[in-house]
């Protein structure tokens, strides 16, 4: 696969490809919102940081008034005084954390719901590419992880950035000398942020990409449990799944031994500015320069103005993880989608009057290998053309062109005359049902399921395309009728139920183009005669194109195409093709020895 591929979200990068301008700039959009909020919070941290600042400068008059002037009139006040400060202060840090949490909640959910369109606008291929676990951690818990991280770590900054520049006052205030020592011990911080910077970037990158392994093998385990089961691979995939998880607690141990040591040296550091200070402060108290009041004040400050340093190793940790997960919520903002970028000025596609044509058509899903070449034929509008021929030589691949799920790489597919790209897309799509061997359907309940064909349906339009599918009889047992859950999957409803309720719900949609992409291989005979009934009163008076599994249903096409190895062979009704004694012939021939129990036949 291409190494450079954009579509392929699972090349981690752990160079940071963003600028911090840049990146602000990209951010904008989602501060804009919420920028009212976000300056109050940031305003409201002015006196969470700033009151710890007043209660140290208090410190200072209370020892001097006690101690030096003997006098306590003033003292008395103190304890009175820092309790009202610190109420004053607790107000603030209430206010100011609702206002965060809404200006972080605010932005997340904006973010998670600019990704979820992403997501639905994303190209066909790029599901292709990325796995199920993917899409999860990028299009979910990345947007709460960046978000989280940044507004958390930003108002704990902010806070104590205040309270920092208050208490660095309090400590100029009460001596400049020991301040010098005092804040200048802080040089020696830069050095380990900036080592541990570059190592703990490398291991989030890391994690991230084994945290993604992980998830895609619980949704793996999720939708195979039936194989899983059945093969008993169980061991397998625990094995899988140990080596994933062991490689996890590897790399997050690695990143508590890469910087967890950062705590213990500012916990040094800041000791040494605390030794300095009292080793010089004695000499400045006995030599008179300050008072002992003056002393016990810049102690406090200092005790204060440490505590925050010394996490700043775990916040350093939680800002870079947000940092990057920021970045690769980028990459996915930056992903083209051909429907995202279509141009607003389309043409729109209001049913077909004379023909669908596809003029040599060359399409290929990594852009190496092609799986269709030089495919021309034409399906006239209220005609029945069936696609035959060997299994993977690109059937349900030709099909897939006509809405547009991928791009021809050359070649045209026209519509009466005109270009597909020329309409809009989701116009393109109206005029298309589409139903395959195994259709999707959602959890919620049947009339929810046939809604998705027509959500303006009337309950008449409803009845009849239940009845039209056979459904009838069935939704009248039910106790709930139609109101009936049938789960995720449809996992209530047998293979033949589910196939004829996605036949409901495509007659809903009522397009002109249906699509049938071996609609009944995965079902039994029995209920593969009443699907099949149910599909002819779906392609009754419309255009359609089948992928037959059994030839029988498609004998009488009006035209007949044999798609052999991606290109088309052979093409004409059944009696024309039989006459031939060419592809068609053969096939039909080793399905009807088949039909006979008298050889092997091969999948169709
Ligand atoms: N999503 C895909 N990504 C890459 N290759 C694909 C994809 N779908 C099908 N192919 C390949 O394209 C070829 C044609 O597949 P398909 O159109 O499904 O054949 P058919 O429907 O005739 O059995 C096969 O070789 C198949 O492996
Ligand atoms: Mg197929």
């Amino acid at each position: 696969m291409n190494k450079k591929d954009p579509q392929r979200l699972d090349i981690v990068s752990s160079k940071a490809s963003y600028s911090s301008f840049e990146g602000f700039k990209r951010f904008w959009p989602f501060l804009k919102p919420v920028f009212f909020w976000l300056v109050l919070g940031v305003i409201l941290t002015i006196p969470v940081g700033g009151l710890d600042a007043a209660v140290a400068s208090f410190l200072k008059p209370f020892m001097d008034n006690v101690m030096v002037e003997k006098d306590s009139e003033f003292a008395k006040q103190v304890p009175y005084i820092i309790v009202a400060f610190t109420i004053v202060q607790g107000i603030c840090i209430y206010v100011s954390n609702l206002v965060n949490t809404y200006v972080g909640n605010r932005i997340a959910t904006n973010l998670k719901k600019d990704l979820y369109k992403k997501l639905l606008l994303a190209d066909i291929s790029f599901f292709d590419k990325n796995t199920s676990g993917i899409v999860i951690n990028r299009f979910a818990s990345d947007a709460d992880t960046a978000t989280s991280g940044l507004v958390s770590n930003t108002k704990l900054f902010l806070s104590k950035f205040w309270s920092s520049l208050g208490l660095v006052g309090v400590l100029l205030y009460n001596s400049w000398q020991l301040s010098l020592i005092a804040v200048g011990v802080l040089i020696f911080l830069f050095i380990p942020i900036s080592i541990v910077r570059k190592k703990v970037s490398k291991s989030i990158a890391k994690s991230v990409r084994y945290g993604t392994q992980l998830s895609s093998r619980y949704i793996e385990t999720y939708s195979g449990i039936r194989i899983i089961k059945s093969f008993n691979l169980q061991k397998i995939l625990f094995d899988k799944f140990n080596v994933n998880v062991e490689e996890l607690f590897k790399i997050s141990m690695k990143m508590t031994r890469d910087t967890n040591w950062l705590g213990p040296v500012m916990h040094v550091v800041t000791a040494v500015g605390v030794a300095g200070v009292l080793y010089y402060g004695l000499h400045l108290i006995t030599s008179g320069v300050i008072t002992s009041g003056t002393f016990v004040a810049f102690i406090a400050a200092l005790i204060m103005l440490y505590t925050p340093i010394k996490s700043i190793g775990n916040n350093y940790v939680g800002l870079q993880t947000s940092m990057l997960a920021l970045e690769r919520i980028y990459t996915v903002l930056d992903l083209y989608s051909v429907e995202e970028t279509e141009k607003q000025d389309r043409k729109s596609l209001k049913g077909i009057k004379s023909s669908i044509c596809f003029e040599h058509v060359d399409f290929s899903y990594d852009g190496h290998r092609k799986v269709l070449k030089d495919i021309s034929f034409e399906v006239p509008v209220g005609s029945k053309v069936a696609l035959v021929g060997n299994s993977g030589g690109g059937k349900s691949t030709i099909t897939a062109l006509i809405p547009r799920l991928y791009e021809l790489d050359s070649g045209k597919v026209l519509i009466d005359g005109t270009d597909i790209k020329e309409y809009s897309i989701s116009s393109l799509r109206d005029n298309i049902s589409m139903v395959f061997q195994d259709n999707f359907l959602f959890d919620g309940t049947i009339r929810e399921n046939l809604m998705y064909g027509n959500d303006n349906a009337t309950e008449e339009q409803i009845e009849i395309a239940i009845k039209s599918a056979f459904l009838d009889d069935f939704v009248k047992k039910l106790p709930n009728g139609l109101d009936t859950v049938i789960g995720e999957r449809g996992l209530l409803l047998s293979g033949g139920q589910k196939q004829r309720l996605a036949i409901a719900r495509a007659i809903l949609k009522n397009s002109p183009v249906v699509i049938l992409d071996e609609a009944t291989s995965a079902l039994d005979n029995k209920s593969e005669k009443i699907v099949q009934r149910a599909l002819d009163k779906l392609m009754e008076g419309r255009t359609t194109i089948v992928i037959a599994h059994r030839l029988s249903t498609i004998m009488d096409a009006d035209k007949i195409l044999v798609i052999n190895d991606g290109k088309l062979v052979e093409s004409g009704n059944h009696a024309e093709l039989l006459e031939k004694h060419g592809a068609y012939s053969v096939l039909y021939n080793s399905q009807f020895a088949f039909k006979n129990g008298q050889t092997e036949q091969p999948d169709n």
